[in-house]
C-alpha cells in the first residue's frame, strides 16, 4: 500500500537525521511497514523546502526521485495522502493549516505552534476536517522511559512520591566551536526559547509515562546573551537558554525539572529522570535504567568528617532490555503510517500537541508573573 508523504522541513537538523534517514529511509530499507498478510505500507516521500539545490542534494545523496519547492502544488497533488512538518516552529502553524485544508492528513515535530490559540484551532480543524492527525513524541519511545514505564506498570514504585529530570548540556556559542543548535533557538523573535521547545516534551513525559501535570512554577533565564550564528555574526539572545520548573501531578506527586543549553554534564546521559516511590526508586537516561528497591537501600548516616561509607551508586541495579528498541522516531512514525493506512489507534493526536504548547505557555506566564498557575483539562 503506498502512501505518499510531503516532507516539509527535511534540510533542517530534525528533518534530515530523524525524520528522513532514521525513519522514512529505515522504513524502506527494510521492505516497508508490514500489515499482515504479507502486506506492507510502502512510504513514497517527496523532499519539500525553500531551496532546491539543498532538496536536490538530499534527494540525491539518498536515490530519492522526489523533491520540489512548490508545496502548493504538492498540497492540491492526489498522489500524496499525508502532510508532514519538521520546519522551524514559526512556520508550522499556517502550513498545517493549508494542509489540512487541502485535506491531508498531517503529522508534525513539536511544538505543534507557538501560542495555546493557534495549537487548539488546528486540533480543532483537523477534527473536523476530519483527518487523521498526529504530533512527534518521541522520548515516549526512547528505551529508557519505555523502561521507567515498564516499573511503574509492575507496581514496582509502591506510592510515586517525587521526580527529578535533569537536561541538558553545553551548546557552544558559535566562536571558535560550531554550535550544535540553530541559532533561531535563542531568538525569541523567531520562536525559540528552552520554555517552549522542552515543556512540550516534559508534558508528554510526565502525563503519559508518570501521572498527570496539574499545575506548574517555572523560572527561565538567558545565561549567555551573545551568540554566534551560522554565518558567524554576532547576535543578542533574546530568548532563555535554562528553564527551572517544578510541576504539580495528579496523586501529589512532586516533579522538578531542570532544562539548559549551558550546563556542563555531569550524570549518566543528556536527560535523567529520578523517581521516588515508596517501595523504591528508578534513575532513567535515555536508553538506560537502574533501580533500588526499599529492601536493598542503604541506611546513610550524615557525616562529613569520615570517608564516604557506600559508594551509592553501586548499590543500583540496572533494568535489562528484555527486548530490542529502534529507533524512537521510526517507532512512532510507523504507528502513524499504520494509523492512516488501517485505522490502528494513535493517541498522540494534535490535541495532546496542544498540551505541550499549554504547558509551555503556562510555564513562561507563571515566570513572567512570578507565581504558581493550575493547568486547565483541555477536554
Ligand atoms: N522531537 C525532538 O526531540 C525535537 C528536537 C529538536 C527540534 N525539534 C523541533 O523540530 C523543528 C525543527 O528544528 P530543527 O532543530 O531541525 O531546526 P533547523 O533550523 O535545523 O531546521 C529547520 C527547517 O525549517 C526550514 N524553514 C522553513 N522556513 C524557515 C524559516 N522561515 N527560517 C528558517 N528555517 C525555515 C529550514 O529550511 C529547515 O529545513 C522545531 O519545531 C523544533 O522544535 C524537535
Amino acid at each position: 500500500m503506498r502512501l505518499g508523504i510531503i516532507m516539509n522541513g527535511v534540510t533542517g537538523r530534525m528533518g534530515t537525521n530523524q525524520h528522513l534517514l532514521r525513519s522514512i529511509l529505515a522504513i524502506r530499507e527494510q521492505g516497508g511497514v508490514p500489515i499482515g498478510d504479507g502486506e506492507v505500507i510502502w512510504p513514497e516521500p517527496v523532499l519539500v523546502g525553500r531551496s532546491g539545490h539543498k532538496l536536490r542534494a538530499l534527494a540525491e545523496a539518498h536515490g530519492l526521485e522526489h523533491w520540489t519547492t512548490d508545496l502548493e502544488a504538492c498540497l492540491s497533488s492526489p498522489e500524496y495522502q499525508i502532510y508532514f512538518d519538521a520546519q522551524v516552529t514559526s512556520e508550522r502553524a499556517p502550513t498545517l493549516r493549508a494542509a489540512i485544508a487541502a485535506g491531508k492528513h498531517v503529522y508534525c515535530e513539536k511544538p505543534i505552534a507557538e501560542d495555546l490559540p493557534s495549537a487548539l484551532e488546528l486540533a480543532r480543524l483537523a477534527r473536523d476536517a476530519p483527518v487523521k492527525n498526529g504530533v512527534v513524541q518521541d522520548k515516549l519511545f526512547l528505551p529508557g522511559m519505555l523502561k521507567l514505564r515498564r516499573l511503574r506498570d509492575g507496581g514496582f514504585f509502591g506510592r510515586i512520591i517525587a521526580v527529578r529530570g535533569e537536561f541538558g548540556y553545553w551548546v557552544f556559542e558559535g566562536d571558535g566551536q560550531p554550535s550544535q543548535r540553530p541559532s533561531w533557538n535563542y531568538k525569541k523573535q523567531e520562536g525559540g526559547g528552552i520554555i517552549l521547545d522542552m515543556f512540550c516534551h516534559w508534558r508528554y513525559v510526565l502525563d503519559q509515562v508518570l501521572a498527570p501535570v496539574r499545575a506548574v512554577s517555572a523560572l527561565g533565564v538567558t545565561h549567555i546573551t551573545q551568540r554566534f550564528d551560522e554565518r558567524g555574526r554576532p547576535y543578542q539572545c533574546t530568548a532563555e537558554d535554562a528553564a527551572f520548573g517544578t510541576f504539580e501531578l495528579e496523586g501529589g506527586i512532586v516533579a522538578q525539572v531542570n532544562s539548559s543549553w549551558a550546563v556542563r554534564v555531569h550524570q549518566d546521559d543528556l536527560l535523567t529522570l529520578q523517581v521516588d516511590g515508596t517501595e523504591g526508586s528508578a534513575v532513567a537516561g535515555l536508553r538506560d535504567c537502574w533501580v533500588q528497591p526499599r529492601a536493598t537501600t542503604p541506611r546513610p548516616i550524615w557525616n562529613p568528617d569520615v570517608p564516604r561509607e557506600f559508594d551509592y551508586r553501586a548499590g543500583w541495579q540496572e533494568v535489562p532490555n528484555n527486548e530490542v528498541f529502534d529507533n524512537a522516531f521510526k517507532v512512532q512514525w510507523e504507528l502513524f503510517l499504520k494509523h492512516v493506512a488501517c485505522n490502528a489507534p494513535f493517541p498522540w493526536t494534535l490535541l495532546e500537541g496542544a498540551k505541550g504548547v499549554q504547558l509551555a505557555a503556562l510555564g513562561l506566564r507563571s515566570w513572567r508573573e512570578r507565581r504558581w498557575l493550575d493547568v486547565p483539562d483541555l477536554g
